[in-house]
C-alpha cells in the first residue's frame, strides 16, 4: 500500500541528496573458465522482492546513518546481519564454497553507474567514478558487534588491524559490464553487449532484465573445509571534501553485506544449477565478468579512502601505512573555492554529472532541486511476471528529504517486527509474516 502512496505523490521536492542502495544479492560460484557454477548463495537475513519483505529496507545498510563521518561506534553489520543465521535457510541458503575457487557476489548498480551523466540522477555527482570500490574481507572469527574502523584496516597479508581477518578483494564498483534497465544511454549500450534474460529464458524476450554488477575474490586457499567462512562487502562511496557545496568537508559513505559461506572440500560442479526456489527477479546469466580472476579497481586503499578524521587523527595504520593521504580538510570552503584534488592520488574525480536542468546547485538558492520521480507501478500475480534483479522499490524513507548535515533517513529505517530474533543455526527458520501484498512493480527514477 505504501507504494502506491509513492506512485501518488510520484513529484517529490527534495534536496539533491538521494540515499543510495546496493547490497550483495546473492553469491555464484565461478569455474576456471568463468562460468558460474553451482547453488546460489546469499547473504545473511536475506530477504528478496516477491517474499513478504520490502528488501530496501531487509538488506541495504548505510554507514553512518547520521552524521558526517564514521567513527569507532559504527558497527559493520546491519542488525539483522549480525549473527550468522540465514532468514530462511531452506529458500536462501549459504553459498558452498571451495577454497582456491574463485566466488562472484552480485548486486544491483541501482543507478550509480547507468545512470552516470543523465540528467536525471544526481545521486552520483561529487563522488568517485565507477561508483567507488568495494572492498571484501573475509574472517574465520566474525564478532556480532565488529566494527567498520577495524575491518577497515584488515590487509592482504592478514596482518592488519587486530589480525582477525584479511582483506580478499578490491574492486571498482562498476565491474564494467552491469546495468539496470533504465533505458539510459550507458544501459542501452551495455544491454546491447550483454542482454540480460529471465532465468531460463535466455534469447527469449526484448532482454527486459537488468545485469547485476559482480565483485569477484578468490576464495582463501587456506579456509579449511567443514567451517563456517564470513565475508564483509564494504562498498565506500564517500565524497571528497571540497566538492560539494553543500557538503564542503566531504561525506562518508559506506553500504555493507555480511554473510557466511561454508567451506566445502570438492564441488558438485554441475554447471550453472538451479535454485530450489528461484525468486521472481532472478536473471540468467552464466557467466562472470571477463576479468573475474584480476579485478581492480582505481583506488585500492580504504584507510586513505577514508574522508573522516578518525585514521588521520591517530596516523597508525595497518602495514605501517601512514594516513597521509587522508585530505585535510578545508576550513573555510565553499562553492566558489574549491580545493584541487591533487592531495589525493589515485582517487577518481567525480564524475560530471550533466545539468539537471534547473540548476540549482550550488548557486546560491540553498541547493534545492526539484526530483521528479516517475512511478511505474505493475501489478502481476504472486510467482508470475518476472522483474528485474536490479529494480528495488525505494522505500518513503527514501525520499524524504535530506540537509546538509548529511542525515540518511535509510539507515534509520526500523527493522519489520515480523523478523524473528534467531538464536540458532542450521535448518530451516520461521518466516516473517507480513500481510502485505506482494509486491511486483518497478520503480524507476526518471
Ligand atoms: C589463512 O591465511 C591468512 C593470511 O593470508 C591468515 O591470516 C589466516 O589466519 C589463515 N587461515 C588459516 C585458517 O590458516
Ligand atoms: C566452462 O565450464 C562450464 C561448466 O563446467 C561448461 O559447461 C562450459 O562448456 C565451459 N566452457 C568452455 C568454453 O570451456
Ligand atoms: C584513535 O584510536 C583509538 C583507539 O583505537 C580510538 O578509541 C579513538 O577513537 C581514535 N581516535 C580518533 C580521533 O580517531
Ligand atoms: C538538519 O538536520 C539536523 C538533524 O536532524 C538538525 O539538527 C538541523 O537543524 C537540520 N538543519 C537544517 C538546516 O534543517
Amino acid at each position: 500500500m505504501r507504494y502506491t502512496t509513492i506512485a501518488a505523490a510520484a513529484a517529490l521536492a527534495c534536496a539533491p541528496f538521494t540515499a543510495a542502495h546496493s547490497w550483495v544479492q546473492q553469491l555464484r560460484n565461478v569455474n576456471n573458465n568463468g562460468s558460474y557454477v553451482g547453488n546460489w548463495g546469499y547473504p545473511r537475513g536475506y530477504c528478496a522482492k516477491g517474499d513478504s519483505c520490502d528488501p530496501g529496507i531487509i538488506n541495504n545498510f548505510l554507514i553512518p546513518a547520521t552524521g558526517l563521518f564514521i567513527d569507532d561506534s559504527n558497527v559493520l553489520c546491519k542488525d539483522s546481519q549480525q549473527k550468522a543465521v540465514q532468514e530462511d535457510a531452506v529458500k536462501y541458503p549459504r553459498l558452498q564454497a571451495v577454497p582456491g575457487m574463485h566466488i562472484a557476489l552480485r548486486y544491483s548498480e541501482n543507478g550509480h553507474v547507468s545512470l552516470n551523466g543523465t540528467p536525471q540522477e544526481d545521486t552520483n555527482k561529487f563522488k568517485p567514478s565507477k561508483g567507488g570500490t568495494v572492498f571484501i574481507y573475509g574472517t574465520t572469527e566474525p564478532k556480532e558487534d565488529e566494527k567498520l574502523v577495524n575491518v577497515l584496516k584488515w590487509n592482504k597479508e592478514g596482518g592488519g588491524g587486530d589480525g582477525r581477518g584479511v582483506l580478499l578483494g578490491t574492486n571498482d564498483f562498476d565491474d564494467g559490464r552491469c546495468y539496470e534497465n533504465n533505458n539510459s544511454p550507458i544501459a542501452k549500450a551495455r544491454a546491447a553487449l550483454d542482454p540480460s534474460y529471465a532465468l531460463g529464458q535466455t534469447g527469449e524476450g526484448n532482454g527486459e532484465f537488468g545485469l547485476p554488477c559482480e565483485s569477484n575474490i578468490e576464495f582463501p586457499k587456506n579456509a579449511t573445509a567443514g567451517k563456517p567462512y564470513t565475508l564483509y562487502w564494504v562498498w565506500q562511496w564517500n565524497t571528497p571534501p571540497g566538492l560539494d557545496p553543500n557538503r564542503p568537508l566531504g561525506k562518508d559513505e559506506y553500504y555493507t553485506s555480511c554473510m557466511d559461506v561454508d567451506v566445502v572440500d570438492t564441488f558438485s560442479a554441475e554447471a550453472n544449477a538451479k535454485p530450489k526456489y528461484t525468486t521472481p527477479q532472478q536473471d540468467d546469466a552464466s557467466a562472470a565478468v571477463k576479468d573475474f580472476a584480476d579485478r581492480t579497481a582505481i583506488y585500492t586503499n580504504a584507510i586513505k579512502g577514508e574522508i573522516g578524521p578518525y585514521f588521520s587523527k591517530n596516523q597508525t595504520t595497518p602495514g605501517g601505512l601512514p594516513a597521509s593521504g587522508t585530505p585535510s580538510i578545508p576550513m573555510t570552503p565553499g562553492p566558489t573555492d574549491i580545493p584541487p584534488m591533487s592531495s589525493r592520488p589515485g582517487l577518481p574525480q567525480p564524475s560530471q554529472g550533466a545539468s539537471d536542468g534547473s540548476g540549482n546547485i550550488g548557486n546560491g538558492n540553498g541547493g534545492v532541486v526539484t526530483v521528479t520521480d516517475v512511478v511505474y507501478v505493475t501489478v502481476t500475480a504472486p510467482n508470475n511476471g518476472p522483474t528485474t534483479l536490479a529494480t528495488v522499490a525505494i522505500p518513503t524513507s527514501e525520499a524524504a528529504p535530506q540537509n546538509s548535515s548529511g542525515v540518511q533517513s535509510v539507515g534509520n529505517a526500523p527493522n519489520p517486527t515480523g523478523i524473528p530474533q534467531l538464536s540458532q543455526r542450521p535448518g530451516r527458520q520461521p518466516q516473517a509474516t507480513v500481510n502485505a501484498a506482494p509486491f511486483r512493480g518497478r520503480l524507476r527514477r526518471a
